[in-house]
């Protein structure tokens, strides 16, 4: 089952590159080809750090970046990167799943040939990972080896097909203080959660290391919809910019340019986005993500309790306005960053009535195309999905009203 939500909470909307060289690409609905740009000539080196010798034994091994007090600061490199993004689609079931098929779908090579170059539609692809999974239970983290190398096969058949790839991680339970999945263990922590994360960290050293040499096309997003005790806390204090600090410092040492992707707190609530502390590097990319109206795109999902009735249609005058609040807030929030910014997640149930499903992905583009937003929709082939996996076919509706093409 995929994450659990409980109502009541701040749920998500409640507070709520570079192309392959022969893709067209665009924010939203442009068609703009943008070159790949490996190193951004303009780019400033980030500030050295050591490498680690040792082991690190407390967090106090993992340095912060220094906080950005200047806007804007993007580069060339980070805004290509974002338009590149263009329409694309969230592999979500898949790695995000304790086990890759413990939620019944896998990264399928039927599924990678959906994508990119005969299917140029469809732009992107965010690959959602559960590596804590699989990494051993200390602070060090280590890896599975033959679960990192299928993930590296699978961004590699990917990038082979022109598209834009988000590798992010997802799902590290322990690290929002969520309830764990089946099929997960707990490892002990302590009561300043310091050992969860530095494991977070150490996972980001490996992931970053292994697919330093990767083409500039795949982006890295430090954490999927940081909640719970990532959020600001009662003391004021915000453990997910001091986190995403020392994770951006950590992936720097070994990819001093790559193009990384920061959400904020509660979910990557674009309300979130004015508390988001930047670290100073040039080279980012924001991102939230987007389910209003919560009561529609959720009606009858399984994951979050109480289950919202169904039934639910959209999309009248008060519910797009919360639709177009949110992305208004983005827009507005990433500006003043001086960063841009894409919807990496938006889409609604599949319990949702069809006709009102279509009315809401219509609005839902149009919408993030006048603002000039990328996206990446959530999902593939699950319960979100825009293909049949059973009938091996795409859901025309969705399909031709997200990339306005019923077979991409
Ligand atoms: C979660 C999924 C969930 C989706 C919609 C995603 O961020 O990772 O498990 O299905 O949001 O709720």
């Amino acid at each position: 089952m995929p994450s659990l939500m409980t109502l009541g909470m701040p749920l998500h909307g409640l507070i709520a590159t570079a192309c392959a060289l022969l893709i067209a690409c665009g924010g939203a609905d442009s068609a703009v080809p943008l070159p790949v740009q490996e190193e951004a000539p303009t780019a400033q080196k980030p500030a050295s750090s050591p490498q680690r010798e040792k082991a690190a034994t407390s967090l106090a091994d993992y340095p912060l970046m220094d906080t950005l007090a200047t806007a804007p600061v993007a580069t060339d490199a980070a805004r290509a990167a974002a338009l590149a993004i263009g329409r694309g689609v969230n592999f979500g079931n898949m790695f995000d799943a304790p086990n890759e098929g413990a939620w019944d779908l896998r990264a399928e090579d039927r599924f990678i040939a959906l994508v990119g170059n005969s299917n140029p539609a469809i732009q992107s692809v965010r690959l959602p990972v559960r590596w804590s999974n699989h990494a051993s239970a200390d602070t060090q983290a280590t890896i599975d080896p033959v679960f990192m190398e299928r993930v590296v096969g699978v961004v590699d058949k990917l990038l082979a097909r022109g598209v834009v790839v988000v590798l992010n991680m997802h799902h590290y339970r322990q690290l929002d203080g969520d309830t764990l999945d089946y099929g997960e263990a707990a490892v002990p922590d302590s009561a300043d959660h310091a050992l969860v994360r530095m494991r977070f960290l150490a996972m980001w050293a490996q992931i970053a290391q292994r697919f330093a040499k990767h083409d500039a096309r795949l982006l890295l997003e430090p954490y999927n919809e940081p909640h719970g005790l990532l959020n600001r806390q009662g003391d004021g204090s915000q453990p997910w910019n001091d986190l995403v600090s020392r994770a951006v410092r950590v992936i720097r040492q070994t990819n001093p340019m790559r193009v990384l992707v920061i959400g904020p707190t509660h979910w990557n609530s674009a309300y979130d986005l004015a508390q988001l502390a930047l670290p100073h590097d040039p080279n980012l990319v924001l991102t939230v993500h987007s389910y209003e109206p919560f009561t529609f795109t959720h009606q009858g999902a399984e994951w979050v309790s109480p289950k919202l009735p169904t039934g639910v249609t959209c999309c009248n005058a008060a519910q797009t306005q919360t639709i177009t609040q949110l992305l208004d807030t983005a827009q507005t929030q990433a500006k003043a960053k001086g960063y841009p910014v894409f919807v990496g997640e938006f889409g609604a149930y599949s319990q949702a009535p069809l006709a009102s499903r279509v009315n809401y992905l219509s609005i839902m583009r149009q919408q993030m195309a006048q603002r000039g937003m990328p996206w990446t929709y959530w999902e593939l082939a699950a319960g979100f999905g825009v293909y049949d996996p059973v009938q091996n076919q795409f859901r025309p509706e969705i399909t031709q009203t997200l990339y306005g093409t019923a077979s991409p």
